[in-house]
């Protein structure tokens, strides 16, 4: 059976997760926030207290177990939902996601996800390294300004201390961290839709994208190799 990729890019609080997390439920696909996994490393690497700068550090992430089920990701067996979003793991996460072994293990995690689920995925590397043959990719960006401000949202409403201005210097930070590290930097995919959703609220941007996966399927579905191989009365 093939399996279905939709594949969200972008930087850090261009709408993303919100997106991909609507798209999933209207789909009934699997959602896997790979963001999630690199700050869940973080938190395990935080409190083993090894060295962050240190690639060789973490050798202990062909230990830990991952897994996603209703939206909420395990770390070995525990729902680390609100840890992951702590100042000290977002301030880290960078630096640990710019580590090769890292970036390798956790590649190899999502795509052994996307083997056996239709999956919406969404991170910064998804339509590039990850899933190169997605069904459709999107690449969603907005101003610096725009995404700081979601982000004090999403942070006020977890109950996490947040302050605006702080916000998008580390967003900025970020950003330059994220697009110059030289092992699979954030960029666009040739083939990605490039969405600006600075001005556009959560609900049109997902109507949207849903509008153009369900054209891409459907196109899909009516290409000849597709009718012969999937349908009996043609073969
Ligand atoms: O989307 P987020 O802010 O939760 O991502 C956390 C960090 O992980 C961010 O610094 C970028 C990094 N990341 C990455 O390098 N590759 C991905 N596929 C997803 C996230």
């Amino acid at each position: 059976m093939k399996y279905r990729a939709l594949a969200i890019d972008g930087p850090a609080g261009a709408g993303k997760s919100s997106v991909a997390k609507m798209l999933a439920k209207q789909l009934n696909y699997t959602y896997v926030d790979t963001g999630a996994m690199y700050r869940a490393a973080t938190l395990k690497a935080l409190a083993l207290k090894v060295d962050l700068d240190n690639p060789e550090s973490f050798s202990f992430l062909d230990n830990t177990k991952m897994e996603f089920m209703h939206e909420v990701l395990y770390l070995d067996g525990k729902d680390v939902t609100i840890a992951i979003r702590s100042n000290s793991v977002s301030n880290n996460v960078s630096v640990v996601a710019s580590h090769i072994p890292v970036r390798n293990r956790l590649v190899a995690l999502q795509q052994k996800i996307a083997d056996k689920n239709h999956v919406v995925m969404d991170g910064r590397d998804i339509g590039t390294v990850v899933l190169p043959n997605a069904d459709l990719k999107i690449f969603l960006t907005a101003s610096v300004e725009e995404r700081a401000k979601r982000r004090h949202a999403e942070n006020v409403s977890l109950g996490i201390d947040s302050d605006l201005e702080r916000l998008k210097k580390e967003i900025e930070r970020r950003d330059q961290i994220d697009s110059s590290r030289s092992y699979n930097p954030l960029r666009v995919a040739k083939d990605a839709i490039f969405v600006d959703t600075s001005a556009m609220d959560l609900g049109e941007v997902t109507a949207m994208i849903y509008d153009l996966y369900k054209k891409k399927i459907d196109e899909k579905e009516e290409q000849p190799e597709w009718k012969t191989t999937n349908n009996p009365i043609k073969n």
